[in-house]
């Protein structure tokens, strides 16, 4: 049996920004969170407080957390790597974090600058200071089902860091196929490896589809009752430290299959969704990778 509700996280100004060259102005991210709150979603990952010179189009982080319309109800997640994060999180008013680890030791060094084992420490303590603070914490880890620079990833590698990332106290860790080279069997592979350790009640999936297997890699981890999927408004996103990564899964698309599966996603206006998703990729001047908006469109 398949869950019958899913929680959809949609992490499009989030993901879907952070891989975009030119800078988005801050009230057009402004805008479009804005829009994404109107259309009935109910969790929203807004930005991250990183190093600007790292990511320097999400340095509007404070400006863009601080400004939107908060409804109540709904989780405005933000990404956060390391204590100056949170503190920087926790001044604009945060009530919910996510911190990201990985399951390669490559692309840890390269999208965190430090190893995996320094990463879950640093996390360690940026956990304990969230504590304090009443913050929910989320986790990542970023390749579970392979790596831009490595290649295959040991499945025990992602087992220890998402049973790290739990101990630590996040309520749900979320499964990031980062560069989308994950298909069915891979999430097969790795879900049978959590079971044992984890509850597929406190998991996410959280599929890029740059091989168009990540609906397939969504349902497979639905059969295992995980019950909540990342998603991006129009299919965008893409990690900077990711060769070769392209966009989320469209949350267009995941709400169309789903609801076509009688799976309650919750009050979504999924035409309102595809109109916002049709705006932004004009304001980005990219092609809709929503084939549910593109279809829609068209008919
Ligand atoms: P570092 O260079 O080792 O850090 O980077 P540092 O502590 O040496 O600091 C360097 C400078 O950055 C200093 O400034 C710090 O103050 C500043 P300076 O003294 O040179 O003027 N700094 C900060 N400023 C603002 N906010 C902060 C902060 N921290 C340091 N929080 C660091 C280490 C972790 C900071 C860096 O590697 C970083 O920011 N990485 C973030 C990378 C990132 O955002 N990647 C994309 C998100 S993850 C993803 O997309 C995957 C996911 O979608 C799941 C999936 O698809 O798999 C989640
Ligand atoms: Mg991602």
């Amino acid at each position: 049996t398949l869950p019958s509700k899913v929680r959809i996280v949609e992490v499009g100004p989030r993901d879907g920004l952070q891989n975009e060259r030119n800078f988005v102005p801050t009230r057009d991210k402004i805008r479009l969170i804005d829009m994404l709150t109107n259309t009935g979603l109910e969790t929203i990952e807004v930005t991250s407080f990183i190093s600007p010179k790292w990511v320097p189009q999400l340095a509007d982080a404070k400006e863009v957390f601080t400004s939107i319309q908060k409804k109540p109800g709904v989780g405005y997640p933000v990404l956060v790597p390391n204590l100056k994060g949170l503190e920087a999180a926790v001044e604009a008013g945060a009530e919910e974090i996510a911190i990201f680890a990985a399951a390669s030791e490559t692309f840890s060094r390269k999208n965190l600058n430090c190893s995996i084992e320094e990463s879950l420490s640093r996390f360690r303590q940026v956990t304990e200071e969230a504590k304090r603070h009443h913050l929910s914490i989320r986790g990542y880890v970023s390749c579970v089902a392979g790596c831009p620079f490595e290649g295959s990833i040991d499945t025990e590698q992602v087992v220890r860091v998402t049973c790290g990332l739990f101990e630590m106290g996040c309520y749900e860790v979320s499964l990031g196929d980062t560069i989308g080279v994950g298909t069915p069997g891979d999430f097969h592979r790795i879900l049978q490896a959590l079971q044992p350790h984890v509850s597929m009640n406190a998991l996410a999936v959280h599929c890029h589809d740059t091989r168009g297997t990540a609906l397939a890699n969504i349902l497979t981890a639905l059969q295992y009752q995980v019950h909540v999927v990342d998603a991006s408004v129009a299919g965008l996103g893409g990690c900077p430290f990711a060769p070769g990564a392209t966009g989320n899964v469209a949350t267009e698309d995941v709400i169309y299959m789903l609801r076509g599966m009688g799976i309650d996603v919750g009050p979504i206006d999924l035409s309102a969704l595809i109109a916002v998703g049709q705006e932004t990729c004009q304001l980005l001047g990219k092609n809709n990778n929503s084939k549910v908006a593109v279809a829609s469109q068209a008919s």
